[in-house]
């Protein structure tokens, strides 16, 4: 069974397509389910309380759980998701929650017309996926004035140098940071090693 010691292992883009293939089916029932998994839902309640309207990019959208915690908000916009892993795209299309999934890495400069007013992200930005290499193209897709609300574990917030790159970083205004507990009480009982994980999720405007 795949678990978060796999997912934090992966260390190329390879062994994450490999990795999210196999994990795609179970990946709701099992890990979301079984570890109380909030994190989706922690990012949809900051990007609601700040004021965020669409349309939307979720990135590393994975088998859609952000979307649907916006939708059960009550979110109206237009949401569009990318993810590097297409067996977890064809799981989030199965919600009905999208306007647009597209298979992309977000390290890369995104096949996207832009303009997104909103740009949220839960659970790629951790051990073993994405650094923070992956501003630019955010940023590039993102229009004037656009929100973002995005996920960082904890764990590689410094370590993976986010802490650097979002304090030097031109283009950005009103950096907030809010900490959350990834995971429910649930957890503790399935994998007591990750249960108390952390994540800042960051929250700031493009200028
Ligand atoms: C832990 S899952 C999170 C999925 C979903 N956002 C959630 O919170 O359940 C991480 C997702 O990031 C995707 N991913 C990893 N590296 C990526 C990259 N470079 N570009 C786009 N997506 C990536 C994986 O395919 C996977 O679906």
């Amino acid at each position: 069974m795949t678990d978060l010691n796999d997912a934090f292992a992966l260390r190329s883009p390879e062994d994450c397509l490999r990795l999210y293939r196999d994990w795609s089916r179970d990946y709701d029932a099992g890990f979301a389910a079984g570890m109380d998994y909030r994190l989706p839902a922690h990012v949809a309640a900051a990007f609601m309380a700040a004021g965020g309207v669409g349309p939307v990019l979720d990135v590393g959208a994975g088998t859609g759980l952000l979307a649907e915690a916006l939708r059960g908000m009550g979110f109206p916009g237009e949401i569009d998701g990318i993810d590097l892993t297409p067996e977890m795209l064809a799981r989030a299309g199965e919600k009905g929650v999208y306007r647009a999934l597209v298979e992309a890495d977000v390290t890369r400069a995104l096949p996207l017309e832009g303009g997104y007013r909103g740009v949220v992200s839960s659970g790629t930005f951790t051990h073993g996926h994405v650094g923070p290499e992956a501003f630019g193209p955010m940023l590039a897709v993102a229009a004037p004035g656009a929100l973002f609300a995005l996920s960082i574990n904890a764990g590689v917030y410094a370590a993976r140098g986010f802490d650097v790159a979002l304090a030097g970083m031109e283009g950005i205004t009103g950096l907030q940071l809010i900490e959350v507990e990834v995971y429910g009480p649930a957890a503790a009982a399935r994998d007591a090693a990750h249960a108390a994980d952390r994540a800042l999720i960051a929250l700031f405007r493009k200028v």
